[in-house]
């Protein structure tokens, strides 16, 4: 191995970097710092030919369809749809859902065993991760009220899952409702059911409201648009320069929450809690969604117009901590090494998670990237990453979390990965990993 430079420890590295002061001005970040390297990320639209920043309703106006923006806007429709956003929620007709091409790990094959076609009214996902079911009856298809495996896992190459059935909710006794809050996440115009006079879409007594399209298409975000498109003259729809309001309320559970406990499932952090684990990333934590995300584009099938900061465009001066140039190979699975490949570890679990035959006995991973961005560098055992009751995130006096090394390291120095680092040693290591000089 190469000399590692004791000598330089963190408190060194420390006072020679700079911290970074964040000053957000209506969405345009202003740093300063006497001896920072200048950045400047892309700036996030703050003015434009819109008019409305406050009134999500836009004025009473109905809701046209994504099909009816896309008339004019063909551009932002087609980088749209190939997002997730566009088929969070898919009706079945018969068929399968069809998802466009360019999306190759999208699709599902097969309704659970003993179903067909015609006995699902909706898909749930299927697109990035995971495929749940709706029942005709507008119920969410579970292992505890139909006795078979009910989630349809999609491939997942890096945490080594390949496409099939696995269990959902086996201890559901009684039909589980597509409710409201779901509903909000997943659909366009949601409508709460009238007490008085309950409705569900299509009668679909499982479905616990109404909305205008499935998924989260234009008006999602933009508010109904019947009193935008009439020729020129001031334009009336919502636009969210900040990004904030309009991501956090589906991207927080449970949804809409402004708590900021990160929720956790079977050691696992729970999807969809990404405002929750910024709030807990210290030098993030004031970040809006689209500092670092175009709202259209996807980040799975359509990464490089997704991401419109990347982590060097404001930490020009961090190396990769003795990663430059590394490319993890697992088999068929090859990943070359990125600052999000440490830094946004895969502790979120929404489908599936690699077994020992992957990541080894001590590895952890999930499917899905963590926004929390800090590492402990003294624990790798995920349980203190928890609480007690592993029913959320631990959180320090300043209210930050930090990823342990087995989801940060582990999930690659494993022996069947890379080769695998006794855990005091990793620790040693990351403690000081990006001061360590590295050899060529
Ligand atoms: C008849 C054509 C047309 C239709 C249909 C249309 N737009 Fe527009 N939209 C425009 C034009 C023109 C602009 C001005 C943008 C420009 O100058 O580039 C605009 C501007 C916008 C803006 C900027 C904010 C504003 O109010 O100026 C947003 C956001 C937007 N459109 C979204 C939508 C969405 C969402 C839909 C569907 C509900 C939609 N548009 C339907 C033509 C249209
Ligand atoms: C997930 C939420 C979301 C969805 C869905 C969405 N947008 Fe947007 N859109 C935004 C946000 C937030 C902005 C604000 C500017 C930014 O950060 O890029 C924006 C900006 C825009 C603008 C530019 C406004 C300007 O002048 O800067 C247009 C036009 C637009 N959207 C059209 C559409 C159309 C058309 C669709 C559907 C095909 C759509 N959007 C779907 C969130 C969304
Ligand atoms: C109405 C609810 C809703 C809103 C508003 C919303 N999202 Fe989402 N978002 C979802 C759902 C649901 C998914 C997951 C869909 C799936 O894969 O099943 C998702 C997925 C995503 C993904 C993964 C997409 C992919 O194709 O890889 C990103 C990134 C994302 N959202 C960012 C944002 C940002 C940024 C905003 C604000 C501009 C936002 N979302 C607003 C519901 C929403
Ligand atoms: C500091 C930058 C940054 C901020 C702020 C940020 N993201 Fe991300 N996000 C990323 C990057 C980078 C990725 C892609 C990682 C990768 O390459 O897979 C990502 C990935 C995602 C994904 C897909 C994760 C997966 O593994 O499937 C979702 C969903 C998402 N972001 C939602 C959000 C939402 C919602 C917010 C605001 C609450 C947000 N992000 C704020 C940088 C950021
Ligand atoms: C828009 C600018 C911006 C982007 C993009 C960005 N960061 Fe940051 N980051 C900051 C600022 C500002 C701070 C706070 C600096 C400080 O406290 O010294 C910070 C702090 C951090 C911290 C320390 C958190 C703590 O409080 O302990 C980490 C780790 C980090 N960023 C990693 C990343 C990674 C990895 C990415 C890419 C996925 C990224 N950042 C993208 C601006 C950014
Ligand atoms: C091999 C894993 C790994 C990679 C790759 C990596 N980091 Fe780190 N990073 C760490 C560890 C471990 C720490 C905590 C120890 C430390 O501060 O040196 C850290 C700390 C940080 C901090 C906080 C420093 C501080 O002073 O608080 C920032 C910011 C950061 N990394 C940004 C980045 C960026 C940007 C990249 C990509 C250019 C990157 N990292 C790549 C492992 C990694
Ligand atoms: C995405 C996978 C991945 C992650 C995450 C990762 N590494 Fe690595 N690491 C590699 C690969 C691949 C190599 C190169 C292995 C080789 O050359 O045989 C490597 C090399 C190293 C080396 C030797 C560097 C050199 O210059 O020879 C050390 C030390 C190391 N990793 C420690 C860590 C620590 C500590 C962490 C967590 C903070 C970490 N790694 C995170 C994949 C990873």
């Amino acid at each position: 191995m190469q000399n590692r430079n004791r000598s330089n420890p963190l408190s060194l590295f420390r006072s020679a970097a700079c911290r970074v002061g964040c000053l957000v001005v209506l969405g345009l970040l202003v740093l300063s710092g006497a001896d920072c390297p200048s950045f400047s990320p892309v700036p996030v639209a703050t003015e434009g030919p819109f008019n409305n920043t406050t009134d999500n309703t836009n004025d009473g106006a109905s809701f046209i369809g994504a099909a009816a923006c896309g008339s004019c806007h063909s551009d932002y429709f087609s980088v749209h749809s190939l997002h997730a956003h566009a088929h969070a929620l898919t009706p079945i007709l018969g068929q399968p859902p069809v998802f466009p091409s360019a999306a190759t790990r999208a699709g599902v094959p097969n309704p659970p065993a003993g179903f067909s076609w015609n006995d699902a009214s909706y898909v749930i996902g299927g697109y990035t991760k995971r495929a749940r079911f709706l029942d005709l009856a507008g119920f969410i298809v579970t292992n505890g009220t139909s006795g078979v495996d009910s989630q349809w896992n999609l491939d997942f190459p890096a945490n080594g899952t390949t496409a099939g059935f696995a269990a959902y909710e086996t201890a559901q006794a009684t039909p589980l409702a597509f409710d409201f809050d779901m509903l909000q996440v997943y659909t366009t115009g949601p409508m709460m059911q009238d007490p008085a006079a309950p409705l569900s879409q299509e009668n679909r007594v499982g479905i616990q409201g109404e909305f205008v399209e499935a998924g989260v298409q234009c008006e999602a975000c933009h508010g109904p648009g019947s009193k935008h498109p009439p020729a020129p003259g001031p334009r009336t729809l919502f636009v969210d320069s900040q990004g904030t309001q309009t991501c956090n309320a589906c991207h927080s559970v449970p949804y809409g929450s402004a708590d900021a406990t990160i929720s956790v499932s079977d050691g696992y952090i729970v999807p969809q809690s990404q405002h929750q684990e910024l709030l807990a990333s210290g030098g993030h934590s004031s970040f809006s969604c689209t500092f670092c995300h175009d709202p259209h584009a996807s980040v799975t099938y359509d990464r490089s117009n997704a991401i419109r900061n990347a982590c060097t465009a404001c930490h020009s001066d961090m190396n990769m901590a003795l990663h430059e140039g590394k490319t993890l190979t697992r088999g068929d699975y090859t990943e070359t090494l990125s600052c999000e490949s440490c830094h946004m570890p895969f502790s979120v679990r929404d489908g599936s998670s690699a077994t020992a035959a992957v990541v080894g006995a001590v590895g952890r991973m999930g499917d899905t990237r963590s926004h929390i961005f800090r590492i402990n560098t003294e624990n790798a055992d995920f349980t203190t990453m928890f609480s007690d009751d592993m029913m959320s995130v631990r959180l320090d006096d300043e209210g930050r979390a930090a990823a342990t090394i087995d989801f940060v390291c582990f999930r690659c120095h494993n022996g069947i990965g890379a080769f695998s680092i006794q855990a005091d040693l990793a620790a040693d290591i990351a403690n000081n990993m990006h001061a360590i000089p590295s050899t060529p």
